[in-house]
């Protein structure tokens, strides 16, 4: 989104493109503003004075400039949509040929006291071996699935970009988790067929980044690929509070820029985040951070066949003159 909006102003005024880019990642004053490959814009900070508050840390000094929110190395954040990525561990299941048994790594994760849930729209338990049934345990569910290649009981045949129990299966995650575990039921396990199927995974993980292959069944390019963690999505809320008790402090409330606006509906989690209002859009927790949307430089997004004027929170759209009076958008 935000660079979309910045090669867009690139094209059509270089002449501030700069100063557009340095507003883009808006942060407090005197705090950085990246750290490694991230932008880490307020309402997060690298330290206690530059983060709104203790949910929105980034530890920049922990491991080489890489930035670590918690325990999770920081990927991505969207101030826009009130998530974070982050890369997370996945659980395994592996046959040990110096035991001749199974070796386990059961991962977990827990924000519990935290404002910040996994999303339930953007992750999904992924489960991947030939023999397997794994779940994810919170404090109120067990969630998991089972997976199977062929064998004498059943004919699956796992394919490639396919996800549904032959090889690899998945599962929805429920609303409001902030603590999961992974575990694997042991009497499903590989050691049978280990020297063609030695490993299974099961993998918390953002839906979209993941495709199945039949190599994950046989080899280790599943973990390789994702050694360092794999993408996780996390939904926050500035605080539990609802907008009508956030407002009452007027020294800690959020949604300071002018044009912006409390929200408190969200679908998963409980608190309130701010947005930018209709026809302005950038950083709504910094001061000035809503800016004027220019509709006429975005013809397809606004279509305005006419002539197109720009106005705060909005645009008019007047017809040249001679041809018939157009509604504007
Ligand atoms: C960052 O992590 C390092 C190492 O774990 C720790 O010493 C330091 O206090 C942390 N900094 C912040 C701001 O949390
Ligand atoms: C295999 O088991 C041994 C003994 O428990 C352990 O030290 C080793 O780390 C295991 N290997 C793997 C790959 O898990
Ligand atoms: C999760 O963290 C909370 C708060 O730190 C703690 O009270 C709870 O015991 C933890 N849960 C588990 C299962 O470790
Ligand atoms: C799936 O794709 C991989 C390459 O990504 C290929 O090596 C493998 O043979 C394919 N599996 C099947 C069953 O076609
Ligand atoms: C592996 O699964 C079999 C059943 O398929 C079970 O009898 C055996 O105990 C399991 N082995 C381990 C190490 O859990
Ligand atoms: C998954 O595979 C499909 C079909 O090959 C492809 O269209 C899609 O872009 C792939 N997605 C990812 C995240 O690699
Ligand atoms: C923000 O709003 C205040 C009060 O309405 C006004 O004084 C100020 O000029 C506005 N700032 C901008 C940049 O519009
Ligand atoms: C929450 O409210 C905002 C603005 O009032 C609205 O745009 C949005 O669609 C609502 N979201 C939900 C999930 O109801
Ligand atoms: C923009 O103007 C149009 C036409 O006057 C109006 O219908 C629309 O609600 C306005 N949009 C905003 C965000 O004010
Ligand atoms: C949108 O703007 C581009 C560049 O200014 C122009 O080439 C194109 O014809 C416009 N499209 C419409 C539908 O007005």
């Amino acid at each position: 989104m935000a660079k979309l909006l910045l090669s867009a102003l690139f094209i059509c005024i270089s002449a501030i493109g700069m100063a557009a880019a340095a507003e883009v990642v808006a942060g407090h004053p005197g705090c950085l503003t990246r750290c490694g490959d991230v932008d880490i814009p307020f309402p997060f900070g690298v330290s206690d004075q530059c983060a709104i508050n203790r949910n929105f840390w980034i530890n920049c000094t922990k491991d080489a400039g890489k930035p670590f929110w918690g325990n999770f190395e920081l990927a991505k954040i969207s101030v826009e949509d009130g998530k974070v990525w982050v890369k997370a561990y996945m659980s395994t299941q592996c046959y040990n040929t110096s035991t001749g048994k199974m070796s386990y790594r059961d991962a977990w994760a827990n924000l519990t006291g935290t404002s910040s849930w996994l999303s339930d729209t953007d992750n999904r338990i992924i489960v991947i071996g030939c023999q397997t049934l794994a779940y994810m345990t919170s404090d109120s569910y067990v969630i998991g699935c089972s997976s199977a290649c062929d064998n004498k009981v059943s004919k699956l045949t796992p394919k490639n970009d396919s996800c549904s129990g032959a090889g690899c299966c998945e599962a929805n995650i429920p609303k409001n988790i902030q603590y999961y575990q992974g575990y694997f039921n042991e009497g499903y396990n590989t050691t049978k067929i280990w020297t063609s199927s030695p490993c299974s995974y099961m993998a918390v993980m953002e839906t979209r980044a993941f495709n199945f292959s039949t190599t994950y069944l046989t080899s280790r390019v599943f973990y390789d690929k994702y050694k360092g963690g794999v993408p996780v999505v996390y939904d926050w809320a500035i605080t539990a509070e609802t907008c009508m008790e956030a407002t009452r402090n007027k020294n800690s409330y959020a949604c300071i820029s002018n044009n912006s606006q409390c929200i408190d509906n969200l679908t998963n989690g409980q608190g309130y985040r701010c947005k930018c209002s209709n026809g302005y859009e950038g950083n709504p927790y910094v001061k000035d951070g809503c800016k004027d949307i220019d509709e006429c430089l975005n013809n397809v997004t606004y279509p305005c066949t006419g002539i197109c004027t720009n106005t705060l929170g909005n645009f008019t759209c007047s017809c040249y003159p001679g041809n018939y009076m157009m509604n504007s958008v």
